[in-house]
């Protein structure tokens, strides 16, 4: 049994000064729960200096939530990931669908983006998700085999093996949101690692593919007792720390009266 991945983006919603709060509690309930979950933030670029010291003393995983795939140009308002990896950040978050709705990211330039983390030993978690439209039309598979085969083109199974996948549906992400059916997303989680399989033949079957788009309280059992879902990517309902601790006590326990202690 592999290690529960679990942790939050903060959009553009945190201060520096709130998200030292928020890490400073985390970091408290990340020494009560056991090694089963690897914890992980991705706060705004003005909070990852002040904050890296928190989570290198908690073990929780910090991430940045976008960048430009070259070192450094004339690229106004980016930042690149030779910045990042100054920082020490641990992996980045790419092609979340806000990315892709309102600054027209897409798989391609994902693609760059994820080469370029790797070059810095910065894990990619790559966002993929279907819209309420290709959902509808009943192309989502289609739609998400074709957006993991070109976020991950021409890499190798090595490089594969650091990467993790973030599956969102876009018509459950944020407040109009309508939370999945778990059967619907076994079903997706399981065409994901099929698919995975396929095209990493060696380490397909190890990318951790985390669920996202309204997890909460009510829900995140259930998802998270799929057998392909390895981890949640929770927006709302983490964001405030006394909600995303009573998220991490239950799933701790859960997993420790569940399975089998982590090796
Ligand atoms: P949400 O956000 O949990 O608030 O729906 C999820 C996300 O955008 O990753």
């Amino acid at each position: 049994m592999k290690k529960i991945w679990i942790g939050t983006n903060w959009k553009m919603t945190k201060t520096i000064e709130e998200g030292i709060q928020f890490t400073k509690g985390l970091r408290e309930i990340s020494e009560a729960v056991t090694s089963n979950l690897q914890l992980f933030i991705i706060p705004s670029h003005t909070s990852l200096v002040p904050i890296k010291p928190l989570t290198t003393a908690a073990n929780i995983y910090l991430g940045a939530q976008n960048m430009h795939w070259e070192d450094s140009g004339p690229y106004t308002g980016e930042i690149s990931p030779r910045m990042l990896a100054e920082i020490g950040i641990d992996m980045i978050e790419l092609g979340h669908s806000e990315r892709r709705q309102y600054f027209n990211e897409n798989d391609e330039a994902i693609n760059k983006k994820v080469h370029a983390a790797l070059n810095y030993s910065i894990k990619p978690l790559v966002c993929i998700g279907e819209n309420i439209d290709q959902k509808k039309q009943q192309i989502s598979k289609e739609t998400l085999a074709a957006q993991l085969k070109v976020c991950l083109q021409n890499l190798s199974e090595e490089q594969a093996k650091e990467v993790l996948i973030a599956y969102e549906p876009v018509w459950a992400i944020g407040e109009q949101g309508i939370p999945a059916d778990a059967s619907y997303v076994a079903e997706i989680h399981d065409f994901l690692r099929n698919t995975l399989e396929g095209l990493f033949a060696e380490v397909g079957s190890e990318i951790p593919i985390l669920f996202g788009g309204s997890v909460n309280h009510d829900n995140f059992l259930d998802y998270i007792e799929l057998e392909n879902v390895n981890g949640l990517f929770i927006g709302r309902a983490a964001w405030n720390i006394e909600s995303f601790q009573v998220i991490l006590q239950q799933l701790d326990s859960h997993l420790a009266s569940n399975v089998s202690p982590i090796l």
